[in-house]
């Protein structure tokens, strides 16, 4: 048993503190937000995450939700920094919130420390928070030792969950042997599978994170870019990804074609990283062209629906970044709404878990609905931007009662191209042949 500190109860914190929290550790989550740290207390979960809220419930014992900084740094042993890092508006990371934690920690440390970088920073970001925790130190004139690992976050939202007690794998960055050594034992529980524990110095662990999230971010905008030109040499996406991913070397993670990728860590990375390598004079052409590629898409996805019609009215089927969330961040389907307001279009949205945050950005400029089929009535076409497994067998015949046209512009290849046709809709997809009624 470990007695853990976890800063920032976000996407990311909360379930960290979960799945320490259920192998047996004391989790204390601190947090600025009071509002947020009354809801933890009464049992209400902030954000919406699958199985988040029953392993917090399952493991209340274990908790200690707070908004007392003094006293969670005293308390804990290990304090995991899991605030954000926004971006500035140059692209490169904003560590305001990472380095007044580590204000903190200097102003009120007790004992020696094991000081944890969760969040995404930009490489030499532990060496920052370690000269920040020392003058505060210097300031008190008191000497405590610590230490400043960078433990890097590969969890994906809507299966956080999941990706804590189960990791691909455990990186941990740090100098020192025996603070390597105790964080492995942390993490041993949630890999009895074999998966490996990486532990490397400070450095690359933070350059991990970087170039696996931009990697990453690069497979999709590749992928999209072979869709753009599918749909002019008439070939099928779909069909292509299944060529391709059948080479184990390429693998068939990530290669979905959509209307672009969003949420809140490809974007910011992607244009860190971009920013890091721009300052040191290497920049990177790969990752500037990923970035590229990405804003592109949903000004593509709007421009081809005009290129059909000028609707009166829209109806969008998902405004999450991604299904099982109901984060908006950097999502592709706000961007395209904000598109169709600017040309005058009347716009419905239905979302099984984000019309809250939604209703955030737009107030009254849209439509808000419940039900996803109620969203369609008077609409002249439908666009699919979130691959919500409840719009995967749709009522086709309820759908063509409430649709003035019988339009479908789909940004997730959810539908085949026969039943669509079928069906009786226009039906224009990503990299695939537009049917035609
Ligand atoms: C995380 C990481 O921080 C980011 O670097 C990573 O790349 C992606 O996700 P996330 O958990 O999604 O961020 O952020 P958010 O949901 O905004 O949660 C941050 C929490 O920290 C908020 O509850 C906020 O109130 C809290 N906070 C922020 C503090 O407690 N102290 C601060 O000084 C700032
Ligand atoms: C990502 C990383 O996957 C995770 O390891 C990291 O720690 C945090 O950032 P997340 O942003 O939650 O996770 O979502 P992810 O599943 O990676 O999807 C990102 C975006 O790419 C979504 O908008 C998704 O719809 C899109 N996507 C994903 C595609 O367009 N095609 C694909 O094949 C896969």
């Amino acid at each position: 048993m470990k007695k853990i500190c976890i800063v920032g109860t976000g996407y990311v914190g909360l379930p960290l503190a979960a799945g320490f929290a259920n192998v047996g550790n004391e989790v204390t989550c601190l947090d600025l937000d009071e509002a947020k740290i009354t809801d933890l207390k009464n049992g209400k979960i902030p954000i919406y995450e699958p199985g988040l809220e029953d392993l917090i419930k399952r493991n209340q014992k274990n908790f200690n939700f707070t908004t007392d900084v003094q006293q969670s740094i005293q308390n804990n042993d290990i304090i995991f920094i899991c605030v954000g890092t926004p971006s500035c508006t140059d692209g490169s990371a904003d560590l305001q919130y990472v380095l007044s934690v580590a204000e903190s920690i200097g102003k009120y440390m007790n004992s020696c420390k094991i000081v944890v970088d969760k969040s995404t920073v930009p490489i030499g970001t532990a060496d920052l928070v370690e000269e920040t925790i020392k003058k505060q130190l210097l300031e008190r004139k008191v000497h405590h030792n610590f230490h400043v690992v960078s433990n890097p976050e590969f969890m994906r939202e809507g299966c956080a969950v999941e990706d804590v007690l189960h990791p691909d794998r455990v990186v941990i960055g740090t100098n020192d042997i025996p603070t390597g050594l105790t964080l492995k034992r942390l993490y041993e529980p949630f890999v009895l599978n074999g998966n490996p524990i990486i532990i490397t110095d400070v450095r690359s662990a933070e350059m991990i994170k970087y170039a696996s999230n931009c990697f990453l971010a690069t497979k999709i905008s590749f992928i999209n870019e072979m869709a753009n030109i599918c749909e002019k040499v008439g070939a099928n996406i779909l069909e292509v990804r299944k060529g391709m991913a059948a080479d184990h070397r390429i693998g068939d993670k990530f290669l979905y074609a959509s209307i672009a990728w969003g949420g809140s860590c490809f974007g910011k990375d992607c244009n860190a990283l971009l920013n890091i390598s721009r300052n040191i004079s290497e920049e990177s052409l790969i990752v500037n062209a990923t970035i590229q590629t990405n804003e592109s898409r949903p000004k593509r996805f709007v421009d081809t629906m005009l290129s059909y019609l000028l609707p009166d009215q829209v109806t969008i089927w998902g405004t999450a970044f991604k299904p099982e969330t109901d984060d908006i961040r950097d999502s592709a389907s706000i961007k395209v709404i904000k598109l169709l307001l600017e040309h005058g279009i009347k716009v419905n949205v239905h979302d099984p878990m984000a019309l809250e945050n939604t209703k955030k950005i737009f107030g009254d400029n849209i439509s808000y609905c419940e039900s996803q089929y109620e969203s369609l009535l008077k609409s002249d076409c439908l666009l699919l931007c979130t691959e919500w497994s409840v719009y995967r067998m749709p009522n086709w015949g309820l759908m063509k009662k409430l649709m003035f046209q019988h339009y479908i512009f789909d940004g997730r290849n959810q539908y085949d191209l026969k039943t669509v046709q079928e069906q009786g809709f226009n039906y224009i997809s990503i990299g695939r042949e537009p049917i035609k009624i």
